[in-house]
């Protein structure tokens, strides 16, 4: 019999999971400074911890095109490549530099659609040490209103944890 997908767990215990992921990512990643190894890791060992998470993965400031994000280590299937600053759930966190939470994304004006079974995400900016903005996590969720001030909260503190920038205003949610 198939089993039914695993509910949300309570507040509680999701800030719980959170600090140990982050002390697990941390444990994993001291002394390793390739960009590349950190994002894989963050990614890895989040889809390893939440049921909730479908799709995981960061879209990076693109050097060669500062106004534009390119898709770095995911895990989930096939992404879009680029989003323009400003486009999407994605690109309007990397504009407004503050974690959006959309319960909806069917109600989110100019949402990309990678998977159509994606009901809702959460997107949080990463920032480097000097408070350049690096690029955005994205998370999808087949539920709706699976992310909330808890996962807002917990993902902030790894991304400043791994990159070293100073986690964003919390909440911004549209
Ligand atoms: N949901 C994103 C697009 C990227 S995919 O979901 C992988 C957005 O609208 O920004």
């Amino acid at each position: 019999m198939a089993s039914a997908p695993a509910p949300n767990p309570p507040s509680n215990d999701k800030a719980k999971a959170y600090a140990d992921v982050a002390a697990e990512i941390a444990a994993v990643l001291e002394g390793e400074s390739n960009l590349v190894a950190r994002l894989s890791t963050v990614v890895a060992l989040l889809t390893a911890t939440f049921d909730s998470y479908f799709w995981t993965g960061f879209y990076l400031v693109d050097p060669n095109q500062p106004d534009q994000l390119v898709i770095g280590p995911y895990q989930g299937t096939l992404g879009c490549l680029r989003i323009a600053f400003g486009r999407g759930v994605c690109g309007a966190a990397a504009q407004s530099r503050q974690t959006q939470i959309v319960p909806d994304v069917h109600a989110f004006p100019g949402h990309i659609a990678c998977d159509s079974r994606s009901n809702s995400e959460i997107v949080v900016p990463a920032f480097g040490p000097d408070g350049a903005l690096i690029g955005v996590l994205d998370v999808d969720s087949t539920a709706f209103g699976a992310f909330d001030e808890v996962d807002a909260a917990g993902l902030e503190a790894i991304l400043a944890q791994v990159f070293g920038g100073a986690a964003p205003q919390a909440g911004a949610s549209s």
